[in-house]
């Protein structure tokens, strides 16, 4: 078939946003008919529901038994936040970004909490900074995959497992598509609406008993909201890592949740889903090796995300092919993010299917020979 040619088969489903991510195959409505609704979210129903995001989390990502796992508010944002305002100041911190999150982190200690004792290591789109640089005696803030590079750490070798200082990782479209090295890691955060295709809005933090034994060995020197407090009289507030949120959870979205994670259970787990994801890289890669008009915007292989996987056009032909696509119904949401070099992001989290990527390849040829013309 020619490039110009309109391919005749679409994908299934045109879903491939970032974020929020499609759901899981076969999802519908009919997924939280069993939903705890008009229910207390503090009656033993609705707790043990909470309950359960907390154990299946526990169980498919092989959290360590010693790890506390608590669902927060405010989605990702909220469980990185809460734990850069607990925990922060009393050591130096490094921050890493290499994209707009990470850059929105270090917004956050520099201009917001102004810390004087903050080191940023900033790398452009693309790239990753010099973890060598990193200093392990601080506290170390980084993104586990920076969202909209799709550029992510490519393991936890750069980490030692005796540290002075925190690792906090922001790793909200990495969990459950990538391992996770628990014990490189003391604060690892991620919101449901990614990888598994849950709803927004709650975020999910997990700690290590090193993180613990900072939330209630330092008190920071500023106001804590009581949307941020994990701790009480110096004592972690145990009850929230048991199911006993701060605020009120939405039970909704907790079914949800539920949902996604017993559709991880079913086809076998966090190996089955970095499987998914890895494949669906693979057939993109595959297309940009034979098409010379389109580059991975990560350098290298090893950096390169399985899920936010971002490609490379100059100027405006990405943002027409992604329209395009979009009036065709063939692929939705697919445009580069709005700060980050032209071009398209596709989302090859474990809930896309692999077929759908094949099918939306062909598409790619002829909507970049399409804007072509059209330009
Ligand atoms: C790396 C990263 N951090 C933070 C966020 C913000 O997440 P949320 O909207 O769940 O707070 C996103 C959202 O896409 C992200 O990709």
């Amino acid at each position: 078939m020619s490039a110009n040619q309109k391919p005749s088969v679409k994908p299934a489903r045109n879903q491939f946003s970032s974020g929020p991510c499609a759901k899981r195959p076969g999802w519908t409505l009919d997924a939280l008919k069993g939903a705890l609704v008009g229910r207390s979210h503090r009656a033993k129903p609705a707790k043990a529901r909470i309950k359960q995001v907390i154990d299946k989390t526990r169980a498919i990502l092989g959290v360590p038994a010693d790890y506390k796992i608590a669902i927060v508010p405010a989605s990702d944002t909220g469980a990185v936040e809460m734990m850069l305002w607990h925990t922060l100041g009393g050591r130096p911190v490094d921050m890493l970004a290499w994209e707009s999150f990470g850059e929105g982190w270090v917004t956050d200690v520099v201009k917001q909490l102004k810390l004087k004792d903050a080191r940023v290591l900033k790398s452009d789109y693309g790239k990753l900074p010099d973890l060598t640089q990193v200093n392990f005696d601080h506290d170390v803030v980084f993104t586990w995959n920076g969202t909209t590079s799709g550029v992510r750490v490519p393991n936890g070798n750069w980490i030692p497992k005796d540290r002075k200082g925190l690792t906090i990782c922001d790793a909200t479209s990495a969990v459950f598509a990538m391992e996770m090295p628990w014990d490189k890691l003391d604060v690892v955060t991620y919101s449901w609406q990614k990888v598994l295709g849950g709803e927004a809005q709650h975020g999910m933090l997990i700690i290590s008993p090193r993180a613990v034994e900072r939330l209630e060995s330092y008190t920071p020197p500023w106001p804590m909201p009581k949307i941020f407090r994990l701790t009480s009289k110096g004592k972690l507030s145990e009850g929230i890592f048991e199911g006993d949120t701060i605020n009120t959870v939405s039970m909704l979205c907790v079914e949800d949740a539920v949902d996604g994670l017993v559709w991880a259970e079913s086809i076998g787990g966090l190996k089955a889903l970095i499987a998914r994801s890895e494949a669906n890289l693979k057939v993109i890669s595959d297309f940009v090796a034979t098409h010379n008009w389109i580059k991975f915007l990560a350098e290298t292989p090893d950096i390169r995300s399985c899920t936010s996987i971002c490609l490379s056009i100059p100027g405006e032909t990405g943002k027409k092919m992604a329209a395009l696509l979009e009036a065709e119904g063939v692929a939705l949401d697919i445009g580069a993010y709005r700060d980050a070099p032209p071009g398209l992001r596709i989302w090859g989290g474990a809930t896309v299917d692999t077929s759908d990527l094949e099918k939306l390849m062909p598409w790619l040829s002829w909507a970049y020979a399409e804007a072509q013309t059209a330009a």
